[in-house]
């Protein structure tokens, strides 16, 4: 039977493909995903009070304060997904304040994590991606204009929704992501070393080969088992 109470964070530079992993444990591994990215974009489509808050930081591409983010996550795991207790992060925590900050919320729920996996690739492989993705303006699902080719252009395969280009996907934006990230990085990492938590995933190739990687490494740590895995794929 699967362990199907895993509860990790998903961490890596930008186009290092924690939407599109995390977006796979989700329908294959039950795991609940959870992405600030997409959380801020959708508040932001709509026009909120916190959508109005994190506007500026998204569109440059820096970091939205510590403090309003672990507010939004703490929120976000109490209020989404009632029943299922695994989850994946995607894109949180980003500095080592806010790993502390997500730490305390989820010792106060009784819910510690399971691990924290650190997926990356060389920044020409995460450029190439970032300038070539598509995600569907409806579910929020992720495309590559080469890579990850949707079955009808422009068109989600999965809810028909159009796809479109994120704003902070410019080249300049681009640049101030990864930047950012890199300062941030290191400090981020040596938190869940420190507790033993740490796993590398290696992130090139495509995304299935990714996807196989990770399940690897999943059976080793006895989060998934192959029966599980193969039940899955029959489904
Ligand atoms: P967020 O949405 O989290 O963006 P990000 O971290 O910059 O990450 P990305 O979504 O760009 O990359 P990804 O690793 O998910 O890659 P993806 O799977 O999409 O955050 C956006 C903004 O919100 C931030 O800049 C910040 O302002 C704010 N924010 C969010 N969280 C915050 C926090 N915790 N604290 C403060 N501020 C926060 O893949 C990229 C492309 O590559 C896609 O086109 C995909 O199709 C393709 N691809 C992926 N994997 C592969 C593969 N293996 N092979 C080929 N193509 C692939």
């Amino acid at each position: 039977m699967a362990a199907a109470n895993i509860r990790i964070v998903l961490l890596g530079p930008p186009g290092a493909g924690k939407g599109s992993l995390a977006q796979l444990f989700d329908q294959r591994l039950g795991w609940r995903h959870l992405s600030t990215g997409e959380i801020f974009r959708h508040e932001i489509a709509k026009g909120t009070a916190l959508g109005r808050r994190v506007q500026r930081y998204v569109a440059n591409g820096r970091l939205v304060p510590d403090a309003l983010v672990v507010e939004v996550m703490a929120h976000r795991l109490t209020a989404s997904g009632k029943g299922r207790r695994g989850f994946v992060l995607d894109g949180f925590p980003r500095t080592a304040a806010q790993a502390a900050g997500l730490d305390a919320v989820l010792t106060r729920r009784g819910l510690p994590l399971d691990g924290a996996i650190y997926v990356t690739s060389p920044r020409e492989v995460l450029v190439r991606r970032l300038a070539g993705r598509l995600v569907c303006s409806r579910c929020g699902a992720n495309y590559h204009v080469r890579t990850m080719r949707p079955k009808r252009p422009g068109v989600c395969d999965q809810c028909r929704g159009a796809l479109t280009t994120r704003k902070d996907d410019q080249p300049a934006t681009i640049r101030t992501r990864l930047r950012v990230d890199a300062q941030q990085v290191k400090p981020l990492l040596s938190y869940y070393q420190q507790q033993r938590l740490l796993r590398r995933l290696n992130g090139i190739g495509h995304i299935e080969t990714v996807y196989r990687r990770s399940r690897q490494l999943f059976r080793r740590l006895g989060w998934v088992k192959s029966a599980h895995d193969r039940a899955q794929k029959s489904r």
